[in-house]
């Protein structure tokens, strides 16, 4: 992808992540959240791109969402847009750090077109690229991997979500030694930081957002990383209510249309499928590697992370907008 074009993106989750902040420790995640997709969607409808949305917050009756098809930009170039205004809409609400305005953009057809359902997800770093395999255990993935990096299982570190549906499975890597990150939310910041030459994570695990999965995808590619998912339905990543199995139709119906079936093994050449991939991430509030949005008498300070493919690059920016 051009360069210009990809330095376009930065300023898309720049204004996404001033928008949400306005909202961070005001307790209402969805008025942040449709803060950001309003200002997301304004600033990718001024670029020269013929873009569109192929995995986002929602279909299209679930405005305001950036929905799934919907059409970006004023014209140009054909980009494929995966897109997470708020990642951490929660943790903005409750003024808590780690919340990032996100997306991913590629040429059009290199991005995974998914329904935004839940999905599994394994991602490791350069260093063990070709040594993960959702289709074992994690305990069977953990103990190949110990043994690859010729290092005891005390020292691997795993990252994944502190939700209910993860406590069994952080009981057992606990039980065999591994030393567990267990982040309240947000598993685009947790994939990265398995790439992060200065991070000590070994693996990512999680069940969380499909759409989250496939902006990761495209920042794991570019950073030389590895991952692998699974898209699950509603009952199989939680409860199987008959509320949560009527979700499961709906699902199913959408996975259908979009051709992906859930269950099967994604690799992370079918979710990002070509190096032109970009990812650009924004600091909503701190977190371990983003600064979040600062304001003082005269200007707003944003940080940003955009990762390119075809230049093998992650640039850091900050940038000054005078008031
Ligand atoms: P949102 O802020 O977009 O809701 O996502 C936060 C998050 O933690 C994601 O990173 C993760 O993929 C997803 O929620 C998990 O879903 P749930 O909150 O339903 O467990």
């Amino acid at each position: 992808m051009k360069p210009e074009i990809a330095f376009n993106f930065s300023q898309v989750t720049e204004a996404a992540a001033i928008a949400g902040y306005e909202w961070l420790g005001r307790g209402d995640k969805n008025a942040g959240d449709a803060a950001a997709v309003e200002a997301m969607r304004k600033t990718l409808n001024e670029l020269n791109i013929s873009g569109e949305i192929v995995i986002g917050e929602g279909e299209i009756d679930e405005a305001p969402m950036l929905y799934i098809g919907e059409k970006v930009g004023k014209g140009g170039t054909e980009i494929d847009i995966a897109v997470d205004p708020i990642d951490g809409t929660r943790m903005t609400a409750m003024g808590q750090g780690g919340a990032i305005a996100v997306l991913a953009a590629a040429p059009k057809g290199d991005l995974l077109k998914a329904p935004d359902m839940y999905m599994e997800k394994l991602v490791c770093g350069p260093e063990l690229k070709g040594q993960i395999n959702l289709d074992i255990s994690l305990e069977e993935n953990l103990t190949h991997i110990a043994s690859f990096l010729n290092k005891p299982l005390s020292d691997i570190t795993v990252v994944t979500l502190a939700k209910p549906r993860h406590e069994h499975m952080i009981q057992q890597l606990h039980k065999l030694g591994v030393k567990v990150f267990a982040e309240p939310d947000g598993d685009v910041a947790a994939s990265l930081l398995t790439c992060m030459p200065e991070s000590e994570v070994d693996l990512m695990y999680c069940i969380g957002g499909a759409p989250e999965g496939v902006v990761s995808a495209a920042a794991v590619r570019a950073m030389g990383g590895d991952m692998q998912g699974k898209l699950l339905l509603r009952s199989q990543a939680k409860e199987p209510t008959i509320e949560n199995q009527k979700i499961d139709e709906v699902e199913l119906k959408r996975c259908k249309e979009l051709g992906v079936n859930p269950g099967e093994k994604l690799t992370i050449e079918t979710m990002a499928k070509s190096d032109a991939v970009v990812f650009s991430a924004t600091g909503i509030s701190n977190g371990s590697f983003l600064s979040g949005v600062s304001v003082s008498n005269h200007k707003k300070t944003t940080d940003t992370l955009l990762i390119e493919g075809t230049t093998k690059t992650l640039r850091r920016i900050k940038t000054d907008y005078f008031l």
